[in-house]
């Protein structure tokens, strides 16, 4: 459902396990960043009504999320840490041509978004399934099911506002396969996407 091309290892679950404040730290940030980036469409794209609407639900679900993961952190004594980099996003930027039009860039962001969402989905499957802390493992097959939501949202938007100005499908397609790529070098860390 996810159409991801390239499952992750489940054993990256354990890696993840072993430091659970990096993991909620860089999980935090996830959220925050998702957050961040559905009120940019909003600015960006304020003609759009049925996008901004949708996005000022979405930024403040992955706000609750956030503060979600923040309470875990504070439940457990741990500490928020600083924000992490994530290169396996910045990586998947390379993928699309920055010189494009406004209109061409929202399609872009949108299905970037949409791949993010399925990662992110297919990678708290995995924690919710391997971890043996129960309560979290229950909060991430919570989240699992909103992010498989968000990701149908945004691939919703990229062919409704695509569908005339390229062919969405294919972009999509060949977007997937470049995923696969990069996210082979990944799954050895205790990030979210690491
Ligand atoms: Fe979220
Ligand atoms: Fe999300």
């Amino acid at each position: 459902m996810l159409n991801l091309k390239l499952p992750t290892d489940p054993n990256w679950a354990n890696i993840a396990e072993k430091n659970l404040e990096e993991i909620l730290t860089d999980h935090a940030y996830c959220e925050q960043k998702a957050a961040s980036a559905a009120i940019s469409f909003m600015v960006r794209y304020p003609e759009k009504e049925d996008l901004v609407t949708e996005m000022i639900k979405l930024a403040q679900e992955e706000l609750d999320h956030f503060k979600m993961v923040h309470d875990h952190i504070k439940a457990r004594g741990l500490k928020l840490g600083p924000e992490r980099r994530d290169n396996y996003v910045n990586e998947l930027r390379q993928f699309f041509n920055t010189g494009a039009n406004k209109e061409n860039i929202l399609i872009y962001k949108l299905l970037l978004s949409a791949i993010i969402e399925a990662r992110s989905c297919e990678r708290f499957k995995i924690l919710s399934e391997n971890i043996n802390d129960t309560e979290l493992s229950g909060f991430y097959r919570q989240l699992m099911i909103s992010e498989a939501n968000h990701y149908t949202t945004f691939l919703a938007f990229a062919k409704k506002y695509g569908k005339d100005i390229m062919d969405v499908d294919k972009l999509w397609n060949d977007f997937l396969a470049f995923e696969a790529e990069v996210v082979k070098n990944y799954g050895k860390k205790e990030h979210i996407h690491g």
